[in-house]
Order: C-alpha cells, then sequence, then structure tokens
C-alpha cells in the first residue's frame, strides 16, 4: 500500500515510516520543506543500507496524494496541516496518533483539544476524509528500530467501519502489533490522553512500557471485520454503522 505521513521528519513520524516500509508499504514521508522530508529519508537510507525500504520525500501536499494518510505533526498543528490538504485527502483514510499533552515540570498532562480530541478536530478538519485514530501509545523509539520486532496493541477508533477496518489490517500487518477495534471517534479522547499516562509511568520507572491488553485470545481479536461486516453487526443492535446514530 502507497501511505504518505504529514509531519514525517519527527521522531514518531520517521519511526512509523521505517517500520511501514520494512513491512513492503511503499512510504512518503511529508514535510512542510521537501529538503527535511530528503534528510529524514537519507537517514533511514543510511541507517539500513542492506534493507531496500521504499522511502520517498515529498512535500506535506506530495505525501497527502498517497492512498492513505497519516497525521503525525504534533497535536496543535494536526488538524491546520489535513485542512491545508483537504482537497487531496478527500476519500480516504486519513490516520490521526497525534496525542495532546503538556509537559509540566515532571508531569505529562493531557489537554482537551477542540471537540475533545485531536483525531476529531482532524475530522471536522476534513469532513470528506475517513478520520481513524491510532498508534498513539507506540514508541517512536521503538517503532522506528525495524531490526527489532515491537510487541503493543493499538487501539483504533473511527466513524467510518472501512477507515476502522482498513487501520486494523494495516496494523496487524506489522509484526508483533495487535489492532484493536475500540469504537468511534468519540473514543479517541480517552485514547489519546491515555498517552499522558504511559509517559508518566516510563518517566517514574525509567523505561519505556508498551500496552497489551489480557483477557483476548487471538482467535477472538481475528482479522479485521469488512465495512460491511461492521454495518451489519451494527445494524443488528440497531445502530447505524457510520455514525452511531440510533436507528429511526
Ligand atoms: N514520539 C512518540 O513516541 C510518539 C508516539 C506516538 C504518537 N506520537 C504523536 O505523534 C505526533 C508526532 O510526534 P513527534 O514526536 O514526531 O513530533 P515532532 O517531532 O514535534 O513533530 C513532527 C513533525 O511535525 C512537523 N511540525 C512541527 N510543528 C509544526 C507546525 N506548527 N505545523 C506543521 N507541521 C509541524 C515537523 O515537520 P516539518 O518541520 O518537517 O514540517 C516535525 O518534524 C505527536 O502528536 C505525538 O503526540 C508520538
Amino acid at each position: 500500500m502507497q501511505i504518505g505521513v504529514l509531519g514525517a521528519t519527527g521522531p514518531a513520524g520517521r519511526g512509523l515510516s521505517a517500520r511501514l516500509a520494512a513491512n513492503g508499504h511503499e512510504v512518503i514521508l511529508g514535510s512542510r520543506e521537501e529538503e527535511r522530508a530528503a534528510e529524514a529519508v537519507r537517514r533511514l537510507q543510511e541507517r539500513w543500507p542492506d534493507r531496500s525500504l521504499a522511502l520517498a520525500p515529498a512535500t506535506n501536499e506530495g505525501a497527502a496524494d498517497a492512498e492513505v494518510v497519516v497525521v503525525a505533526t504534533p497535536w496543535i498543528a494536526a488538524s491546520t496541516t489535513a485542512e491545508a490538504v483537504a482537497d487531496r485527502l478527500e476519500g480516504k483514510v486519513v490516520i490521526s496518533m497525534a496525542n495532546a499533552l503538556a509537559k509540566v515540570g515532571h508531569e505529562f498532562q493531557p489537554l482537551v483539544p477542540p471537540r475533545g480530541s485531536v483525531a476529531a478536530s482532524v475530522q471536522a478538519a476534513v469532513p470528506r476524509a475517513l478520520v481513524s485514530a491510532a498508534f498513539h501509545h507506540v514508541p517512536a523509539k521503538e517503532l522506528g528500530d525495524i531490526d527489532r520486532p515491537i510487541e503493543s496493541d493499538v487501539l483504533v477508533c473511527s466513524d467510518h467501519p472501512e477507515a476502522t477496518a482498513l487501520t486494523v489490517d494495516l496494523v496487524n500487518g506489522l509484526p508483533d502489533l495487535r489492532a484493536l477495534d475500540s469504537g468511534e471517534l468519540s473514543n479517541a479522547a480517552p485514547i489519546e490522553a491515555f498517552a499522558a499516562v504511559l509517559l508518566q509511568v516510563n518517566v517514574r520507572y525509567r523505561t519505556r512500557i508498551a500496552l497489551r491488553f489480557t483477557g483476548l485470545d487471538d482467535g477472538r481479536v481475528g482479522a479485521p471485520r469488512s465495512a460491511d461486516a461492521v454495518r451489519a453487526a451494527a445494524a443488528r443492535q440497531g445502530v447505524a454503522g457510520d455514525h452511531g446514530q440510533e436507528n429511526p
């Protein structure tokens, strides 16, 4: 799959780009300045000279032309960055990985962005895109160390079943990551906020923890459900698949 990453020059975007490329995806690294993206690609290629990673530099506009687009900017810039390329995102799955956090002294504190979460702000900025939220708790350094597997659960939520299905599929295609469909985009608020808790624990115990839920066996998590299956299940429960509104 061809995946564009907006703000790919930071640790999170670079790490995710490397991990995706190491697993067969073609990744376009976007930046406000193409030269910075080119430098990021150079650094990744130099780190793994023996791997043929399909990485290409671009502006954020160029990255937004990809089939699927990830927003990996700081939270404050996520919706404006997506809005600036809104016409290129129409009808596409757009994955928001940004967390709204502040470091106050030694404490990480979650912030409440407009509409409750960064992902919801991005969805409002690009209403014709299918926004999902994912990758919030996966540390950049481990993501980018593609010689090692990265074991973690990845909570995925969206108001669009097809975006959930594609994102779940993408995550599950990365060895040792396990995607969990966490419902509608309203759940992006606690998912993003929980990143502050993980960072705080990391500081307290001088480590880098990952998220793993118990009580699920892989058989039950299984393959991502298709958009049709999600809609059918939602209809059986008496709710609309796309937006979770009550059926009339
Ligand atoms: N770091 C982690 O471990 C981690 C893990 C999971 C999720 N996240 C989330 O992923 C996002 C990116 O994290 P990061 O640590 O990589 O962030 P970062 O280094 O601060 O920013 C990433 C990139 O965003 C672009 N950017 C910065 N300010 C911008 C602005 N005002 N407008 C538009 N673009 C701007 C920059 O790229 P250019 O200057 O090249 O345009 C920058 O290199 C954050 O929201 C973070 O919460 C991080």
